[in-house]
């Protein structure tokens, strides 16, 4: 007998239809996925074809190495365009807002395609991580930035591994597996368990001294109590805060011995790191906060590479954190 799951297309075509939504967002995730999907097969083979070098590398058959995420913000950007729903994209991998289709398009997508880089040369987990808004239909649309409590989906792909994890607004967070065939398939529904015994907490154990003191303490107090895991993509880190519980972190920088070191504005992005994992936390029953204990959902953003520090998890994890934060 052969073992049917569900296509997430399927998942996603019920969906729309349950809700009395157009199929617009279909053709937008359509797009994200065979974005995925090919950036899939680069990684892939990119260890045999010497794609996972830096830029200015030369492969072994002597050929400019194009860098992982270079071709991944290729590709991107070329299904976007071909899906004809988006009206501008803000990538990592680009300085400047991306105008996609200006007239026609209806959503905004926020991306990183390529996230995790220190990961690359090694061929091991990074991520492709997405938020996406809607243009306002009911009058003229201003092209503003938008908080992540606007976006109407958030997503991630781990890459190689073939996980794809995708939250709805006010619909859940739902985790599909690519099968033999390349469908992503098996939808399942993601919520943060309560019980704290599986709990985790990710952050880069070598920034500890530079976090601020009330973070340090709270490290000090409370670490012991749960497993230590950072792989140092944040995809994959949120991953596992997603299944097993706890809370990832990445502080600001405020202790630095060296003082130019310092980012008190944090390392990630708010737009295409930071708030997509805060809005599938949100689905799953989590929160996130920035450092001053601000949701990150409620952060409107002022400029679109904005950085911010994060903490996102199980809500009690990170509430405790935030009444440090707050003072
Ligand atoms: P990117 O590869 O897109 O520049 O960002 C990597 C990010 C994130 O994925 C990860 O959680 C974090 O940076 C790791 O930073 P450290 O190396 O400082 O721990
Ligand atoms: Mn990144
Ligand atoms: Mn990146």
């Amino acid at each position: 007998m052969i073992q049917f799951e569900q296509t997430f297309m399927n998942f996603l075509l019920h969906h729309q239809e349950k809700h009395n939504r157009t199929y617009h967002f279909l053709i937008l995730m359509d797009g994200l996925i065979s974005a995925a999907k090919h950036i899939q097969h680069y990684y892939l083979t990119g260890a045999l074809k010497g794609n996972l070098g830096l830029a200015g590398d030369v492969n072994v058959q002597g050929e400019d190495v194009l860098r992982m995420d270079q071709i991944a913000q290729e590709i991107t950007i070329h299904y976007l365009r071909a899906s004809g729903r988006v009206i501008h994209a803000i990538s990592e991998e680009s300085k400047e807002i991306i105008p996609v289709d200006p007239e026609g398009g209806r959503y905004f997508v926020y991306f990183d395609p390529m996230d995790g880089s220190s990961n690359v040369p090694h061929g091991l987990p990074v991520g492709f991580l997405f938020g996406v808004a809607k243009r306002n239909l009911e009058g003229p649309e201003d092209y503003h930035l938008r908080a992540g409590k606007d976006y109407i989906a958030a997503g991630m792909f781990v890459i190689p591994t073939g996980t794809f994890t995708l939250a709805l607004k006010d619909a859940g967070t739902w985790r599909f597996h690519i099968d033999e065939t390349m469908n992503f398939v098996k939808p399942v529904r993601m919520v943060l368990p309560e019980n704290p015994k599986s709990w985790e907490l990710s952050f880069n154990e070598a920034n500890r001294k530079t976090y601020a003191t009330g973070v340090q303490e709270w490290l000090s107090k409370n670490e012991s109590k749960y497993a230590f895991r950072y792989l140092g993509a944040l995809a994959g880190d949120f991953h596992r805060i997603l299944a097993n519980g706890g809370m990832f972190m990445y502080p600001a920088i405020v202790n630095h011995p060296d003082p130019k070191k310092n980012r008190p504005e944090g390392k990630l992005r708010l737009m295409y790191e930071a708030a997509v994992v805060a809005f599938m936390c949100r689905e799953a029953g989590g929160h996130a906060v920035d450092e001053k204990g601000t949701p990150i959902l409620e952060i409107q953003p002022r400029t679109h590479h904005q950085r911010t520090a994060l903490y996102v998890g199980s809500k009690p994890l990170v509430e405790d954190i935030s009444n440090v934060l707050k003072g």
